[in-house]
């Protein structure tokens, strides 16, 4: 299957991670021919700041319907205080093309790689499902007497029945399609009544999957167990707050940001393909940011491409050079950037 593949390689790091990406595209190119056209794309602080568009709705309309994926390296700038740039471009894919299943795996490769004391490989294999489109992140509220000290500022958190239906069947088709037996989802329905609402859904969407067992947590002492023992834990579903927050955490687990890949999915259109990390300024143009992450989003999207040979052989030569102590700082390596992206090029070309 052929793949157009549009690419905003954005802020920061976003640029040399990418980079990394493409060059192991390259390699991939040349064993599995898994026919990828790529399209560079400019959108990003630079673009902005230079010509004060950040996406524009034809290009917009064109992602969701003549591309079949893309990919982001991140967004976000110090020159743009107020993060517009990334959050019309960022925000705006997920909510415009509804990309609403946040897909973020967290797989430990190398127990050196977990600050838990004796967790094996074995113990953290979970997936965490991000409802996208919904949640605190919809901006509705405002600011009232701004500035004074009577400031008021609302944030209203949007929960549908179709939006949290959807990103709950998701999980368990998923989960069942995997042989996975237990869903948990996060919620804070002790405190928050509307979460009632996905309760209900949980328990509807659920038992329609009686092979599953369905497991409820508040996420407070969820996040708290996610460090204690991760190994309970095999499919996490719940909303986009909490779901932003817990991937985060679920990372720092397996060895941080540097390693984290994603999915934003849209089922049944395009799918955009990030890592989870940001825009990291203060690692940006010094060679020191992980490509991992990205590379492992790579693999992502060329398994569901299905090209999943490719994305296996990716996957694997990220494994083999964490295996070989090949890495940057941030997973205990001595190389940059661009070295990492090198070997694992490499390996990937010697098939
Ligand atoms: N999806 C996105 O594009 C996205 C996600 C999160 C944050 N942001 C934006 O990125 C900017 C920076 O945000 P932040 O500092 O909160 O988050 P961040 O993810 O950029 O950085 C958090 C921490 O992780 C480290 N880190 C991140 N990626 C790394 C990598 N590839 N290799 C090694 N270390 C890495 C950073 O050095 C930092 O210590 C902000 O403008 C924010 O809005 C964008």
């Amino acid at each position: 299957m052929s793949t157009k593949l549009a690419v905003i390689a954005g802020d920061g790091i976003g640029p040399e991670v990418v980079r990394e990406a493409l060059k192991v595209l390259d390699a991939v190119e040349g064993v599995y021919h898994p026919q990828v056209t790529v399209e560079m794309l400019p959108y990003g602080a630079d673009h902005f700041l230079a010509t004060g568009e950040t996406l524009p709705p034809a290009e917009m309309r064109r992602l969701g319907q003549d591309v079949d994926a893309i990919l982001v390296g991140a967004l976000g700038d110090p020159r743009v205080p107020g993060n517009e740039h990334a959050r019309d471009i960022l925000l705006g894919m997920r909510f415009q093309l509804d990309l609403y299943v946040n897909e973020r795996p967290a797989r430990l490769f190398d127990a050196r790689l977990t600050p838990l004391k004796g967790k094996r490989p074995s113990d953290i294999d979970l997936m965490i499902f991000r409802e996208n489109t919904e949640g605190l992140y919809v901006a509705v509220g405002g600011t009232f007497k701004h500035g004074t000290p009577d400031e008021i500022a609302i944030a209203e958190e949007l929960n549908t029945r179709k939006g949290v239906e959807r990103i709950i069947r998701y999980a368990f088709a998923w989960a069942a399609a995997r042989g996975k037996t237990k869903v948990t989802m996060a919620d804070k329905a002790n405190a928050i009544p509307a979460h009632a609402l996905w309760r209900r859904v949980f328990e509807a969407v659920g038992s329609e999957h009686p092979e599953i067992r369905r497991e409820t947590r508040y996420i407070d002492a969820l996040a708290m167990d996610l460090v204690r023992t991760p190994e309970a834990f095999e499919v996490i579903v719940t909303g986009n707050l909490f779901g932003d927050i817990l991937s985060d955490l679920a990372s720092a687990l397996v060895g941080g940001l540097g390693l984290a890949p994603s999915a934003n999915r849209n089922p049944s259109g395009v799918t955009m393909y990030e890592p989870v990390h940001g825009s990291a300024p203060p690692l940006a143009g010094k060679d020191v940011a992980n490509p991992m992450a990205a590379i492992l989003t790579l693999a992502m999207m060329l398994t569901d491409r299905g090209a999943a040979a490719a994305g296996a052989a990716v996957e694997r030569a990220v494994r083999e050079a964490i295996a070989h102590g090949v890495g940057t700082p941030d997973v205990g390596g001595t190389l940059g950037t661009r070295a990492v992206g090198d070997w694992i090029a490499e390996r990937v070309r010697r098939g």
